[in-house]
């Protein structure tokens, strides 16, 4: 055992240190840049370990930031206490030893805020700008309002809306306009300025849904789909900064038996068209597993797609805003041999530094860490949004926006619907702003959004409050509040809505055809047992045969059942449809 001591630091030319010629440790020109800036902050506090013939055994890194900072003199310390085997061994043993090291990572994420916090640059620790966001990130408590989610509700359509066409609204901060999304020279011509870091929307069905008739919106033919969105997607281009990104939510329907293709050629549209990159699909997994099933042949649906387009390469990405603590980390490791993808990150075996190393077990490799997130974003159906058309969860836009956006960002939804998108940029705080064709929909974001911010809407135009507009436009007060409760007056569907499709060819035998939704209950609940539904999943299956009967169900809960989504080839005739999608 050497029990020596370094007695002395002493002060040498930096051209009379001899780099070891068989060094295997590597270090790129940018952790050269990173160990002299840390040179420069902090002083050379860490001297250069040599032999008694100047020859470096450890400090290769910190000889050649000298170098880079045009230092004359390093402080060395000669180890002529080792002979040439353990110089050499001792040359590994100085990196592998801290490098087997581990980090705490909840201190780890104090000391780098509290760095911050004093508006110290912790980038100097050797840490990127994207490593020290995730950490400080992964301390952020859940804000009152984020802690709210699920609980918020989403207030009823009126009958008679304040809102008129044009009318552009502020709350807060946020932007509400009532308005075509598909006009791209009056969206750009009110939103322009403050360009979208982000996008998430989910725009109509083709036939399956019925909005507001009120508003003017016209069902889409499925074949004219991808034509009536051209539009739409100019607009959204113009709006979006080129590091930017778009979220597209939209799932076909199914008719007589098989699923629309529409969607499949929007999304071939986007790229071959219209010159947008797709990034990625995304999967929706419904966790309260989505919506009835009694088909023919499929089963229930319980997930959707979200597309990812951008208009570069180069966008805004902070997979670990949206990170989880994992012990099970490991580093990118594009040599692993036992990676058969090439990605480095799949197949099996030794990780990171690991990976290749002879003898590596294949735990190897593994720290505690935070952990990025799949492409699986696992969100409830929204249940509260009474009888708005079909929104989305307020936790699937959070994903979007705390992993594609920075505070302060702005994010854009050319169809707000019931304003959810809005509202997850204001609980992360970013600033929200969008469209909604329907006056009636647009009282729905105003009254979402003052409760959630507290702030009264404004009319941008006059400067005027949502209640100053309606005394002015004669609109009972009464309206203004309109909790679900007491608001009987809800936007009037007249009958079934129009349908381009062939209604008779695609009802499912259970569904009598005179009557689609008034099957007898225990027909339906048969159904729910023949398709394999467990015995508490058979209210889901039931949907349609509540929806018509005449008083809730006994041992049934109504409520329950009434707020789940459906996706049936019965169409948009389904009252399930008109009211809860
Ligand atoms: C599927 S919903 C959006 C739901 C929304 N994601 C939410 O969470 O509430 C589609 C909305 O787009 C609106 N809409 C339809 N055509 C539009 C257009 N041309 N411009 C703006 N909004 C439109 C409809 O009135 C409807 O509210």
């Amino acid at each position: 055992m050497t029990t020596s001591l370094a007695q002395r630091i002493e002060l040498w030319p930096v051209e009379r240190l001899v780099p070891y010629a068989r060094n295997p440790r590597t270090h790129s020109p940018e952790q050269v840049a990173q160990i002299a800036a840390s040179i420069a902050e902090f002083g050379f506090n860490n001297p250069v370990l040599v032999d008694s013939a100047a020859g470096v055994i450890a400090g290769h890194g910190r000889l050649q930031a000298a170098r880079l900072l045009g230092l004359s003199e390093v402080p060395v310390i000669v180890l002529d206490h080792l002979d040439e085997n353990q110089r050499r061994a001792y040359l590994l043993a100085d990196n592998r030893l801290s490098e087997l090291a581990g980090w705490d990572n909840e201190l780890l994420a104090l000391e780098l805020k509290d760095l911050s916090d004093a508006g110290f640059d912790a980038t100097l620790a050797g840490f990127d700008t994207k490593e020290i966001e995730a950490y400080l990130a992964s301390l952020e408590p859940e804000t009152p309002e984020a802690e709210q989610a699920g609980k918020e509700e989403i207030p009823e359509p009126p009958s008679q809306a304040i809102t008129q066409p044009g009318d552009s609204w502020l709350v807060g901060p946020h932007r509400v306009l009532c308005g075509d999304c598909r006009d791209r020279e009056m969206v750009g011509r009110q939103f322009g300025k403050q360009k979208a870091n982000l996008v998430v929307t989910s725009p109509p069905y083709a036939t399956q849904r019925e909005y507001d008739p009120a508003s003017g919106f016209q069902p889409i033919p499925p074949d004219e789909y991808v034509g009536w969105y051209r539009d739409v997607a100019s607009s959204i281009e113009g709006m979006l900064a080129r590091d930017g990104s778009y979220f597209l939510n939209i799932k076909e329907h199914a008719e007589d038996g098989q699923r629309h293709l529409y969607v499949k050629k929007l999304v071939l549209a986007h790229v071959e068209q219209w010159g947008w990159r797709f990034v990625d699909e995304f999967c929706w997994r419904k966790t309260d597993n989505g919506v009835p099933g009694g088909w023919s042949n499929r089963f229930k649906n319980a997930w959707e797609p979200v597309f990812h387009f951008c208009r570069q390469a180069e966008i805004k990405f902070h997979p670990f805003a949206v990170g989880h603590v994992s012990e099970d980390c490991f580093d990118y490791s594009p040599n692993n041999p036992k990676s058969t993808s090439g990605s480095g990150l799949l197949g099996t075996g030794a990780r990171g530094n690991a990976a290749g190393r002879p003898g590596a077990e294949d735990g190897d490799g593994r720290f505690k860490g935070i952990a990025r997130p799949s492409n699986v974003i696992e969100a409830k159906t929204e249940s509260s949004q009474g009888s708005h058309s079909a929104p989305f969860p307020r936790a699937l836009v959070e994903f979007f926006v705390k992993a594609f956006s920075d505070a302060g960002d702005v994010v854009f939804d050319p169809f707000l619907g019931s304003g959810t998108t809005i509202a997850a940029a204001h609980v992360h705080g970013r600033v929200g702003c969008g469209l909604e064709l329907s006056p009636a929909y647009c009282d729905v974001i105003l009254r979402r959004l003052s409760d959630l911010t507290g702030q009264e809407p404004q009319l941008e135009a006059t400067g005027q409050t949502l209640s100053q507009v309606a005394a002015a436009r004669g609109i009972p007060a009464e309206q203004l509040h309109n909790p679900k409760a007491r608001d009987s007056r809800r936007i009037q569907h007249n009958g079934p809505a129009p349908f381009y499709g062939s209604r008779k060819a695609s009802l499912p035998a259970i569904y009598p055809r005179s009557h689609p939704w008034a099957v007898p209950v225990a027909r339906a609940s048969g159904a729910a047992r023949f398709f394999g539904a467990k015995s508490d999943d058979s209210r889901t299956a039931n949907v349609h045969a509540v929806a018509a009967l005449p008083r809730p169900l006994s041992g049934v809960n109504q409520d329950a059942i009434l707020h789940q989504r459906c996706d049936s080839d019965v169409g948009p005739g389904c009252p399930g449809h008109q009211r809860f999608h």
